[in-house]
């Protein structure tokens, strides 16, 4: 008798019941339902707490470099490098360099671009590219600025500010770089979530306010940018406001 193509599969699994195998394929599936009904009541505030304590300084890594970064955020970075195909990346603090490589990375798809590393400690700096230069110094320091101004000059610009999160350094790296941006592309700001949080030890304690609340006062009496909300349709960023767009 030629057994249907069902009878084979139970009989290799040994259940010839079909109702055997339906009670115990509804038990695992239970099973392991409930392991994850925890994870999925988690509230975005509570991820997180827990991307920040557990996952962001020892397990995010980009090609194996530790990378600062909300995954979320740099798919978003993806999109806007596509859409502005800037000739040059400023990124003002670097670390171990992970998201430094993750957009020299993003121009080698795109064929073209420099990425400029800002950072005052290279003692963590692991990474080597032909795409990327350093400026190694402090942010607003005029001698910074004015070597990354160099590479900037009639060139396509986006931003990426990840240094001291404080409000005053922020505030200075603002108006320090605004200029550089070209029109349509972007300042980003990143790590204003700390400014919804605070006080709180996971994020930091900023005594004067972080970045959103130097992003706040800069659009104040900037009105050349404007943050661009649909850049934080994910709902989980670390940016919130911080995707400030160049508009004239
Ligand atoms: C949050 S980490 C950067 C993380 C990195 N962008 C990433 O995604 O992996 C901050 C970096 O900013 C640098 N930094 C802090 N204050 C700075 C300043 N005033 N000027 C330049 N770099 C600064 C620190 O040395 C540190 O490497």
């Amino acid at each position: 008798m030629q057994l249907s193509r069902k009878e084979i599969w139970l009989h290799r699994l040994e259940i010839l019941d079909p109702r055997t195998l339906c009670k115990l394929t509804t038990r695992t599936l239970r099973r392991r339902r409930k392991d994850y009904r925890k994870i999925y009541r988690m509230t975005l505030r509570r991820w997180l707490l827990y991307h920040n304590k557990h996952i962001v300084f020892d397990e995010c890594l980009w090609m194996g470099v530790s990378t600062l970064k909300n995954p979320l955020d740099a798919w978003i970075f993806q999109e806007i490098i596509f859409e502005v195909r800037p000739d040059v990346i400023i990124e003002i603090g670097s670390a171990a360099g992970g998201t430094t490589l993750f957009l020299a990375n993003m121009l080698d798809l795109l064929g073209e671009g420099l990425v400029v590393s800002v950072d005052i400690d290279r003692s963590e700096f692991d990474i080597k590219h032909r795409r990327v230069k350093c400026v190694t110094g402090e942010s607003s320091d005029p001698s910074t600025v004015a070597q990354v101004a160099v590479f900037c000059e009639d060139k396509t610009v986006l931003i990426i500010h990840d240094g001291d999160h404080n409000k005053p350094q922020v505030l200075k790296d603002l108006e320090a770089y605004s200029s550089m941006v070209t029109p349509g592309s972007y300042f980003i700001v990143e790590d204003g979530l700390v400014d919804l949080f605070k006080p709180n030890r996971v994020f930091g304690l900023f005594p004067d306010g972080g970045p959103l609340d130097a992003v706040e006062e800069f659009l104040e009496r900037n009105r050349d940018f404007v943050p661009d909300r649909k850049r934080e349709r994910y709902l989980i960023t670390f940016n919130p406001m911080g995707y400030l767009k160049k508009v004239h």
